[in-house]
Order: C-alpha cells, then structure tokens, then sequence
C-alpha cells in the first residue's frame, strides 16, 4: 500500500464541537462528507483518543463549522494541536452558542447534528448523523485539507509555540 495515495481524496476543514456537560468543547477535523440526501446525513470520523468524540458519544450530538480559505490560522491550530480535556479551545475564539452547541461566527457554514449509528475501528469512530440543521455564515469558498497540506499548515505550525506555551504555564 502507498499511503501518499490516501492524501488524493480531499475534504474541507471543520471546527467540531460538542458539549461536555454544558462546557463547549471541540476539535479540527477533515474526515467529514456527505453520505446521503434524505434525510440529510454525514459522516464524521475521529480518533478514538479524542476527548470531543468521547463526547459525543455521550450526548449523541455536535456541531460543524465549515472554516473558509480566509479563516485565521489560530483557528486550525487552537482546535487541532491541543485536546479539551485539559484546553479550553473556545475562550480565545469569537463563537455562539445554539442548544449547548459551539459554533465559530467566522466560519462559512454551520450545521447541527444528531447521532445515527456509530462504527468503531481500532484507530478511529465513523458516527454517522442527521444534519437537523444548516445555514450558509458567509460567502467564501471552503479551505480543503489539500490547501492546508499544500501551504496553509505552515501558518497554522506558526501558532504552535503559543499553544504549547499556553499548556506549560498551565502546568508550572
Ligand atoms: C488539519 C487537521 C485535520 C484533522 N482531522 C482530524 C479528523 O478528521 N478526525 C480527528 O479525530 N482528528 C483530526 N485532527 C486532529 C484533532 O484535531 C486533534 O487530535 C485534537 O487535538 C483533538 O482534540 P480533542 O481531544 O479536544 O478532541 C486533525 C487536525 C488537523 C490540524
């Protein structure tokens, strides 16, 4: 198997985001596509070791925020490079809330989620869910995860030493 094969199928960027208890928390992800038009239902992947996909199995539900070209780096970074179990990824990052869920304001789209089935790998949960409801944000055409590995990463990998810096002096 060549796996350089698998970064041919592309998808957008999304911020996730879920509830813990009424705690908004949320992780980056790509693995996400449309699986079927009616009803309206998605497919969403993530990482058994994720604390946002523990979270959703809890509450059987979750948010998207489709993130635009024109999205600010942080953004990928901030959800993508720390986990919600020690993080509080939402409190630098202008959002609202809807029904316990997260939601960016700059984003290009936003969906809300409700939980059908859940298929578990050794590395990864495929949940797939009812889209219950959506709406366009802003106009803009959509980062795909092959603009991010193309270019837009070496933006994101700027925010890193903020990031890691914000854990240590949590830690110390
Ligand atoms: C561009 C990008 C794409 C990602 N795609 C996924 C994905 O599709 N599924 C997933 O579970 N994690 C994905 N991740 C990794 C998670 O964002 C990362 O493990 C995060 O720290 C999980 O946080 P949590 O523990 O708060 O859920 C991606 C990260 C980046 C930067």
């Amino acid at each position: 198997m060549d796996i350089d094969a698998l970064y041919k199928l592309t998808h957008g960027v999304y911020v996730l985001g879920a509830s813990d208890n009424g705690r908004p928390v949320g992780s980056t992800v790509d693995a996400v596509m449309q699986a079927a038009n009616k009803p309206v239902v998605i497919a969403l992947s993530c990482h058994n070791g994720s604390y946002t996909k523990s979270c959703i199995e809890k509450s059987g539900r979750f948010s998207l925020s489709v993130l635009g070209q024109n999205v600010d780096p942080f953004i990928v970074a901030d959800f993508g490079f720390q986990t919600s179990r020690t993080a509080d990824k939402w409190k630098d990052v202008p959002h609202f809330i809807e029904n316990s869920l997260p939601y960016l304001k700059n984003c290009i789209a936003v969906m809300s989620c409700r939980v059908i089935d859940r298929q578990v790998f050794e590395s990864n949960t495929l949940f797939t869910a009812e889209v219950t409801d959506c709406r366009a944000m802003a106009d803009g055409e959509p980062l795909t995860y092959s603009d991010y590995r193309a270019s837009f990463k070496n933006e994101v990998l700027k925010f890193l030493p903020t990031i890691l810096n914000k854990k240590e002096n949590k830690n110390g």
